[in-house]
Formats: C-alpha cells, structure tokens, sequence
C-alpha cells in the first residue's frame, strides 16, 4: 500500500485514514473497493453524508444530465433554476405534507456553517447572547459551534475561550434528575449565574456522543418548554436527518415542530456539500446580506439533493428504515447476549454497542479493527470512543445487511474471546 504522499505531505490531523488504513478507489451503493482489490461493506456512510449509498445510479444520472446541458454550477445566491427546482420540491415533497412553514436558508455548505447560521440568527431574533446545549453534544468544529461541542479533545484545540453556551446534562446520565425542571430553575433562580439563553440546541439522537435517542417525551417536554420560556429550540439533524432514523426529520417522532432546523451531510443527496437552515418565517430577521459565504447553495448540490428527494420518496426509504431496523437490533441482540457489559442503543439505521463497561478504549478499538479486517467499515464515537457506531446505507438490500451484520457479530465474537 503507497501512503508516502499522505505520511509525508498531509497534516497530521487526519483521522478516519488511521482506523481505515487502506486507499480507496472506488465505490458502488454499500461498498468500497480499495486499491489492492479488497471490498468493504460500508457501515460509516460518511458519517451520515452517504444515506443514499455510493454513486446511486439515479443521482448520478441527474447529475451528468445537469453537467452535460452546462447549467450554472456557481452563482453564490442569485436564481437560479436549479436553485427553483429544488426549493419548490423541497416545499411540495418535504416541508408541505408535514405541515411545516419554514423559510430556507443556503449557508456556506457544510454542516457547521448551517449551525454557526442558526446560532447567529437565534441570537439576533432574542437578543441574548447565552445558549444552552446538551453534555454528549457535537455540532461542529467552528469556534461557534465548537462551543456547543462537548468532546475535551475537539475543544481544547480551539485556542481560545468557548463562551456563551451552557452545558446541560442529560436525562440519560441521570435517570432520576429532572432535567426539564433543572432547566427552568437556571431561568427563574435569580441566583442560579446562569443567563436566559436564545436557544436550546439539540440533536434528537446523539450520533457523535455515541447514540443516544432522546425520549419522544422529552423533546415534547423540551417543546413545551422553550415555548414557555420564550426560548428558540433548535434541532440539529445534520447527521441524524435524511430519514436516517425512520422519519426524514428526526423530531418527528415526537410530533413536535422546532423553531429552527439545521440539516447537511445527505441533503446533499451524493455526498455533495449542502447544508440547509430551516427556520419560521417570523424569525427571518437577516438583512440582505448579513450571513454571506462565496459558496453559498452549490449548484450541482442541489441537482443532487432533488434527486436524493426523489429516491427517497420513489423508494420509501423511511418505511424501509422502520422496517428493516429490525435486523440490526436481531444482530445487536446477538451482541449483547456475548457479554453482560455491552449496551445495545439506537433507532432506524443508526446504531451503537457500548463498550465502555467491557474494557474501556480497548474493545471498541479492537472491533473496529477486527471488522476492518473482514471487509466492513465501522467507526468509533462517544465518551472515550467506546461505542462503536453502525450506520449502514439506508438502501442496502437485507442480503448487505445480514453480511455486514454477520462480520460485526462475529469480530465481536473475537474480541469478547480475548478478554
Ligand atoms: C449533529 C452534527 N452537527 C454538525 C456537524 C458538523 O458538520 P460538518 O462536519 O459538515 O461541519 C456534525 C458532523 O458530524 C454533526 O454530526
């Protein structure tokens, strides 16, 4: 395997090329081919950027279609028809039968442009600075975002003070603290040093903080709690959107509609660079121009994303995630009956096995390698890394599925045999 380019050239801040030490050429739906001819069954799905799988002949069409008739790829925000469809079969397919009234926002098109974004706009529209967010979470790598994330490491290389965001533990770490009740006493305690926030950002499943899903009765709790307190709730469904869990938004499960949503990764339908601000129309305070970015609304992008839409919608993906979820708890099932320390969590096709009460670090890690080995991609997420993340493509057949669920159990297998 040639890696001297990367060992010599690239910066040292390359991660996922150290857990998947291979070079990659080429990919089809669930799979990767890397050089040397090895295939991998694909459980990452770029961290939630492939939904769709790898160049889906259907996307990729509408693409090639859209390049070959030499539409405008680059306009920064001006119309543009692309700009047209996609809006108007976004409104009609996506936003119109949930009975969702939201105006679009095109930040820059990364997820974390679509967060700094929000965080701006809920700060103009309250005019507070503070924001709450949730222990676990992970939003982003920019200095504002970052300030929401929780991960030690990812903030400590910020270089400067994260301000501004208080940090809110989660009903899973306390089973018996009300959180809801904590919350609203840091508002109405006139000695509790914490300000009134603008927002409460949330990701409706935890993904990076190692798969946590949120109670339906606590995002409704959360609701009714912003709507009382006159604090904006935002979602995050960067990577937990795009029908990943079952329901193309997240939150829909709880029946609760928030304030202001962001979403990128599979918006983008091809792994193309998209992110998306939803938010009600009452809160569309910008002035023309306020929150620029030279690449603002990419396009051949939204080519994709329509066709990602239409794929999802012709396919029924989301009734297809809700359905074949099953095989992946069965197979996590098996997971869990290996060793009593293992904690099984997830929902739709986004899936975690904890193994910090295992072997803190070491497990995980030999997992992954193990399923490495024999062709399946998973990656590591969570307190400490310890939970090892399953998110196969939400197209795969169930034949894709039981193979890669069949090497995950397996290496599992081997590494509990090590112990
Ligand atoms: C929930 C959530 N928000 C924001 C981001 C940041 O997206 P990006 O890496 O595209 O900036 C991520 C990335 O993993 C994410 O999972």
């Amino acid at each position: 395997m040639n890696t001297n380019a990367f060992d010599k050239y690239e910066s040292e801040v390359r991660s996922y090329c150290r857990n998947f030490p291979a070079v990659f050429t080429k990919a089809k739906d669930s799979v990767i081919y890397a050089e040397d001819g090895k295939e991998y069954i694909d459980f990452f799905c770029g961290a939630g950027a492939l939904n769709y799988g790898h160049n889906n002949d259907y996307i990729k069409k509408q693409i090639i279609k859209y390049l070959e008739s030499d539409g405008i790829i680059h306009s920064l925000d001006m119309f543009t028809s692309a700009k047209r469809d996609f809006i108007e079969f976004f409104e009609e397919n996506i936003l119109e039968p949930r009975g969702f009234n939201y105006k679009i926002q095109f930040p820059g098109p990364t997820g974390t442009n679509a967060v700094e974004a929000a965080l701006k706009l809920a700060r103009k529209v309250k005019k507070r600075n503070n924001i709450f967010a949730f222990m676990g979470a992970f939003h982003g790598m920019t200095l504002g975002s970052l300030s929401m994330t929780t991960d030690r490491d990812s903030r400590e290389g910020a270089g400067v003070v994260l301000t501004d965001v208080t940090h809110i533990p989660t009903p899973y770490m306390f089973p018996d603290f009300d959180v809801l009740n904590y919350m609203q006493t840091l508002i109405d305690d006139d000695h509790s040093g914490v300000s009134k926030p603008a927002a409460v950002f949330i990701e409706p499943v935890q993904a990076d903080g190692g798969i946590h899903v949120f109670s339906v009765e606590f995002l409704q709790g959360l609701r009714d709690f912003c709507t009382r307190n006159d604090i904006l709730l935002v979602c995050d469904d960067i990577q937990v959107g795009s029908a990943r869990t079952g329901y193309y938004f997240s939150f829909e499960r709880a029946g609760i509609v928030p304030d202001i949503v962001t979403l990128s990764k599979s918006i983008g339908g091809y792994g193309m660079p998209f992110a998306l601000v939803l938010f009600k129309p009452e809160l569309d305070v910008w002035k023309p121009g306020e929150h620029n970015g030279t690449f603002r609304g990419s396009q051949l992008s939204m080519v994709a994303a329509k066709a990602g839409l239409e794929l999802m919608l012709n396919e029924k993906v989301e009734e297809k995630v809700q359905k074949q979820s099953a095989i992946i708890k069965d197979a996590l099932d098996k997971v869990a009956a290996l060793h009593n320390g293992f904690e099984v969590r997830g929902i739709g096709f986004m899936w975690g096995v904890d193994c910090n009460k295992v072997r803190p670090d070491v497990v995980s890690k030999a997992i992954v390698k193990e399923c490495f080995e024999n062709g399946l991609i998973v990656e590591r997420a969570g307190r400490n890394n310890d939970v090892v993340k399953l998110m196969p493509g939400l197209l795969a057949d169930d034949e894709t599925l039981v193979k890669g669920l069949e090497i995950f159990v397996n290496a599992v297998k081997k590494v509990v045999e090590t112990l």
